[in-house]
């Protein structure tokens, strides 16, 4: 029987955070859009007077939270990710390991694209759209972080599904956790992650 997949209770917890807040920003980021742009496609929704200031909100907690998560994932996580190198396994096609691969380069490039809409976004003047200026260089490129985010979120979903299936979607949801994964045990552990590294005495 295959084992239930486990993720760490610190990824769990900085990844849902990271995920709230990038799915809100996505969702604010459109209406956004369509309120004051709509050049490639508008739906009727309702006017909210707020959204600048709803959106900023959402993307400066979203842009302080965004470097904790990175952290955790370039030192803790980083088996998750994938990068340049991985691309030579890419050719073992169709084999469990040519899915797993794609995996996690969709990780690193949903990262690469959250990095991207957290740069753009605070190029972006909340004036601008008001005033209809919707031509600056910034503002394109926080909209194509929009697009190339929501393409990523896609294929990170997808190939979660391909991977692992539900089971391992829920994992990421799941709010139990093992005993040696308890928070009480996490001072010690962070201290002994950095004497392994000869960081700390
Ligand atoms: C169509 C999509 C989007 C539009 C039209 C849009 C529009 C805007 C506007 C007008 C601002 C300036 C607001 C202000 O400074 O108060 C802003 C800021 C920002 N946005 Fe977006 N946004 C979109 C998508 C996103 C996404 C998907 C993210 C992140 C996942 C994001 C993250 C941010 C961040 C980090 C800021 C800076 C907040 C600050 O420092 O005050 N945006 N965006
Ligand atoms: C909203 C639904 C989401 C679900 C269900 C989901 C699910 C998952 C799962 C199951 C994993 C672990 C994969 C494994 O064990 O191999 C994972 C990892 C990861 N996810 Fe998501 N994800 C979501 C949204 C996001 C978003 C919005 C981001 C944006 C940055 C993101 C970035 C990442 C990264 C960087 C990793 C690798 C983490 C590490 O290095 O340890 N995910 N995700």
């Amino acid at each position: 029987m295959p084992t239930k997949p486990y993720q760490p209770l610190l990824l769990r917890l900085l990844h849902g955070v990271n995920s709230i807040l990038v799915i809100l920003a996505l969702i604010s980021g459109y209406c956004v859009y369509n309120q004051f742009d709509g050049r490639w496609g508008k739906l009727a929704i309702p006017r909210i007077n707020a959204i600048i200031d709803i959106h900023g909100t959402i993307g400066l907690t979203f842009f302080l939270f965004l470097p904790l998560f990175a952290l955790y994932s370039l030192t803790l996580g980083q088996r998750r990710l994938a990068g340049y190198k991985a691309l030579g396994k890419l050719s073992q096609v169709n084999k469990p390991i040519w899915w797993v691969t794609l995996h996690r380069l969709t990780n690193t490039a949903i990262l690469l694209a959250a990095w991207m809409a957290w740069g753009s976004g605070k190029l972006m003047d909340e004036t601008w759209l008001p005033m209809g200026q919707v031509d600056h260089s910034a503002y394109l490129a926080h909209l194509i972080s929009w697009l190339v985010l929501f393409i990523c979120l896609g294929l990170h979903l997808l190939m979660g599904i391909k991977v692992g299936g539900t089971p391992l979607l829920l994992s990421m949801a799941s709010i139990k956790y093992r005993p040696e994964d308890s928070p009480q045990l996490w001072p010690a552990q962070a201290k002994q992650w950095l004497v392994d590294r000869g960081w700390l005495k």
